[in-house]
């Protein structure tokens, strides 16, 4: 008889930046700034515990993210526990545009997925749910793939609708890339964001932006060179500009000082992308955002190769 296990499983994620200027619901790049959830089967009841981001927040049990989607991992695997018990230690700003709706996600769904696994004493959980249906499941939950696909499997991720689903390509990004994310004081919801982009746009814009997107592909695996005008973005950015002016005017600012800089997700945050020992480093970022009329906090990240994983309790 199979029985749920006793011991805990903790799964760590990291934030995500997607877009990255013209790769629009497609390129996301995994950041050194994680959520941490320690899940365990319990007799009954559904018990929540956060701390760090969000954690003075009260939550309806079954409406938090990270039960949602391990609500869908179990049923995708056999079944519900009785109970559930979650505690997470977040380090990711929520509606912030850094991803943090898919950390919970893929936080929630390899948490179960663990849990599922080790009743059914499965040697390796993906025997029981393989990576793509993580993926397809994560798409499902989040409604767009770009920041679930480099949650999951970090580096730098192109992810694009096939026949069958959701697929992504990964990269190995720059060695010396050092992400820069800018994080303001307030933050957009990414429903409020989406809902300021038209229905149809020029045919001389989507032609730009297929080149500047090719052209970031580009840079970010080996032409540094091509940074600035790999990120210059044609679909999305300069009509969500009015819902979010300070966010405009700090990557207009960093642009104009040779910076590639673009809104992270659906914003408010800025993603610049810095090269160890190049001109237009971390510190020149945080000169440029302490200079701007609102106040900014400047964070010089890593990309994590790794992705979500499984760690030691
Ligand atoms: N760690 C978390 N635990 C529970 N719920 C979360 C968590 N992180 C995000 N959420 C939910 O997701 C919402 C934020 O999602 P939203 O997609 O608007 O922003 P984001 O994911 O931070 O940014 P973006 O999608 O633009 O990268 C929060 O208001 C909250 O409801
Ligand atoms: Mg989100």
């Amino acid at each position: 008889m199979t029985s749920w296990p006793g011991q805990p499983v903790t799964v760590i994620a990291p934030a995500t930046s997607a877009n990255l200027g013209p790769g629009f619901d497609a390129l996301g790049l995994a950041l050194s700034l994680h959520d941490t959830v320690l899940a365990r089967v319990t007799e009954s009841g559904v018990e929540v515990q956060v701390t760090g981001v969000g954690g003075g927040q009260t939550w309806r049990p079954e409406q938090h993210l990270v039960i949602r989607a391990m609500r869908a991992a179990f049923a995708a695997t056999g079944g519900q526990p009785a109970g559930l018990a979650i505690s997470c230690r977040n380090e990711v700003p929520q509606g912030f545009g850094l991803g943090s709706s898919a950390a919970a996600i893929v936080t929630g769904l390899l948490a179960a997925r663990a849990l599922a696994a080790a009743r059914e004493s499965a040697a390796d959980p993906a025997d029981l749910l393989p990576a793509a249906d993580v993926l397809r499941l994560a798409c499902e939950i989040e409604g767009h793939p770009d920041n679930v696909a480099a949650c999951l499997f970090g580096g730098l991720t192109i992810a694009f609708g096939a026949e069958a689903g959701p697929e992504i390509a990964q990269l190995v990004p720059l060695a010396g890339l050092v992400p820069v994310v800018c994080v303001p004081a307030v933050p957009v919801a990414t429903k409020t964001a989406r809902k300021a982009l038209p229905a149809r746009v020029p045919h001389a814009d989507a032609t730009a932006n297929s080149a500047r997107t090719a052209l970031l592909i580009a840079a970010l695996t080996g032409r540094p060179d091509l940074l600035l005008p790999g990120t210059e973005d044609f679909l999305h950015q300069r009509y969500r500009a009015a819902a979010m002016p300070a966010t405009a005017a700090l990557v207009a600012a960093l642009r104009k000082a040779g910076i590639p800089a673009a809104v992270s997700g659906a914003g408010p945050s800025v993603l610049a992308l810095t090269v160890d020992g190049e001109a237009g480093d971390a510190g020149e970022v945080a000169r440029i955002a302490a200079a701007a009329a609102s106040s900014w906090r400047v964070l010089p990240l890593r990309v994590d190769v790794e992705g979500a994983r499984l760690a030691s309790n």
